[in-house]
């Protein structure tokens, strides 16, 4: 076991190591669609530094499947009405598709990290993506697919899955597709079958998992949640409203947007729910994980530079240049993005500076995919611009280590944004985040204000007004230090020195399991 400090709070206890059930839908390297994927692969073994006994629970997309070495039997879950559970609680029996989902216990092939793989054949094995189609529209099946994970995560956490040996001190989910588990676990907790404590984080508020009503009984919610303080949400069933009313604790990933979403600005109708909790909702900032991003030993980017030798900065640059058919210009302002390309992001407002952005002799590399009108405004200014902006649409772990290494400034002008992490690889690759201040973005980036380069704060550029005028008033003070190399250097090396690691926030989960245990063993079992 790993202690940073002296007072650093530890997971082990005279009744042995802290029991943690991580629920989520994506992990990389294996299934990765933004954030929370780094995060999955990160916070767990954090946790198990610290000196908990972490099991990851994810269903058996393909590409979960491909990651896990399976390390026993496939076992049969039980449904409501068996096993002393309650009639009329949690999915029938079977799937949809008639088949009957079961755990399985195994190890992440790359770290050793413990697994349950949950099981339904015909439920998880379609398409790439966990959430969409091929088209972009949800599965039709999402209800079910996610009810299912719910309900594993409820049931194996309780110790109520004969045969798997293993139940939690800690159920915490992840975003809304966790989001059941703390119904079904509120309704056993009720009944007297479940001692776990529960934790939900909310990555992304904007994805609310909503249903029509009509999916109740398929996914045996019981009438007792289905109310204006319960899960339902306009006469719907909503799977996030479910994690914040019914966990004990609520964390979201960032002290500012922890604030946010309490507004009705950025509660997306959730406001309301979130101030009843506020005494329960805590903002932790995510990390960045070194073994993946970390200049001087990334596999991607070679040589590898650090803040005292950025010889290799500079050959990161022209590959960069040269890999996206740039012009090979070193003392180009080179600016980059790497994200979805959707409405939270704020990108259309990129497409909007690029021409001022090039008239200033900058230039700007894009790796990105998503919306169609966001996409077409950048390749647009790609056509005018050839050369000096460049386009790459798809999705490319080794090219966003090329564009995050090699550019000197990256782009973040996002509408909202909970934590953002490609920030923070700017931050420690020395390419000073242009970011708006919100969320997470908000809490990781100091302006190259003149005041704050004199205190030597300064780690990148920020903005608020969400407008082309904003951005490119920030842009404009990103071109003026660059024309001061010796001050350009310093903001980059205090950006570089900063460090956000999974280490301190893991200490902070863990203050919150042990906050949230103790509530509980105040309150007793709550009413259903
Ligand atoms: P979000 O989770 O909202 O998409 P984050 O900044 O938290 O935003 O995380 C995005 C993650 O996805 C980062 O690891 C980033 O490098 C990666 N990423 C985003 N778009 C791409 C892409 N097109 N190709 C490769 N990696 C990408
Ligand atoms: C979400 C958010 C992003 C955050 C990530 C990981 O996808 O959009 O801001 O960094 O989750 O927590």
């Amino acid at each position: 076991m790993r202690l940073t400090t002296p007072t650093a709070p530890t997971a082990a206890t005279a009744a042995g190591p802290l029991r943690v059930l991580y629920v989520c839908a994506e992990v990389f390297p294996w299934l990765k669609t933004g954030g929370l994927a780094d995060v999955s692969a990160a916070l767990p073994p954090a946790l198990s530094a610290l000196g908990a006994d972490v099991r990851l629970l994810m269903p058996a997309f393909s590409a979960i499947a491909a990651g896990v070495e399976p390390q026993g039997p496939i076992i049969h879950l039980p449904a409501g009405g068996t096993h002393g559970l309650p009639h009329g609680l949690g999915p029938q029996a079977h799937t949809a598709s008639g088949t009957a989902p079961g755990l399985q216990a195994g190890r992440l092939k790359d770290t050793g990290q413990p697994v349950w793989l949950l099981h339904a054949p015909g439920l998880y094995q379609q398409g790439l993506n966990p959430y969409q189609d091929d088209h972009g529209h949800p599965w039709a099946n999402s209800a079910e697919r996610f009810g299912w994970l719910g309900w594993a995560a409820a049931l194996l956490g309780s110790g109520l899955v004969p045969g798997a040996g293993w139940s939690a001190d800690v159920v915490h989910g992840h975003d809304w597709h966790t989001g059941l588990a703390f119904g079904y676990l509120h309704a056993l907790r009720h009944k007297g079958l479940s001692q776990a404590t529960t934790v939900f984080t909310i990555h992304n508020l904007a994805y609310q998992g909503v249903f029509g009503a009509g999916v109740r009984a398929g996914l045996g919610l019981p009438d007792s949640l289905f109310h204006m303080q319960g899960l339902e949400y306009h006469g719907n069933v909503s799977f996030m409203k479910a994690g914040l009313v019914y966990a004990d604790h609520i964390t979201t990933v960032s002290p500012t947007y922890a604030h946010e979403i309490t507004t009705p600005e950025q509660g997306f109708g959730l406001d309301g729910v979130l101030r009843q909790r506020r005494g329960r909702l805590h903002g932790i900032l995510n990390g960045v994980d070194s073994s993946v991003w970390n200049p001087a030993a990334d596999p991607l980017v070679q040589p590898g530079f650090d803040a005292e030798h950025l010889e290799g900065k500079a050959l990161a640059k022209t590959a960069l240049q040269d890999r996206m058919g740039l012009a090979p210009r070193p003392d180009a302002l080179l600016c980059t993005v790497v994200s979805r390309l959707t409405g939270q992001k704020g990108l259309h407002l990129v497409a909007q500076v690029a021409d001022e952005l090039v008239a200033r002799g900058g230039q700007l590399a894009v790796l990105g995919a998503g919306e169609p009108g966001i996409e077409q405004a950048l390749r647009d200014a790609q056509h005018r611009h050839p050369g000096q902006v460049a386009l790459h649409v798809g999705y490319d772990e080794p090219l966003a280590h090329t564009l995050v290494a090699g550019a000197d400034v990256i782009l973040v002008p996002s509408h909202f944004e909970p934590c953002g992490l490609t920030q923070l690889y700017g931050l420690r690759y020395g390419t000073l985040p242009l970011v708006r201040a919100v969320g997470g973005l908000a809490d990781t980036v100091t302006d190259s204000s003149l005041e704050n380069l004199d205190d030597g704060s300064a780690s990148g550029f920020v903005f608020t007004s969400f407008d082309a005028k904003g951005l490119h008033t920030a842009l404009r003070r990103a071109f003026a230090l660059y024309r001061r190399p010796a001050d350009w250097r310093t903001v980059q090396r205090h950006a570089m020195g900063l460090r956000f690691d999974w280490d301190r926030a893991a200490q902070a989960y863990l203050h919150v399991y042990r906050m949230a245990q103790t509530d509980r063993q105040h309150s007793g079992t709550p009413h259903a």
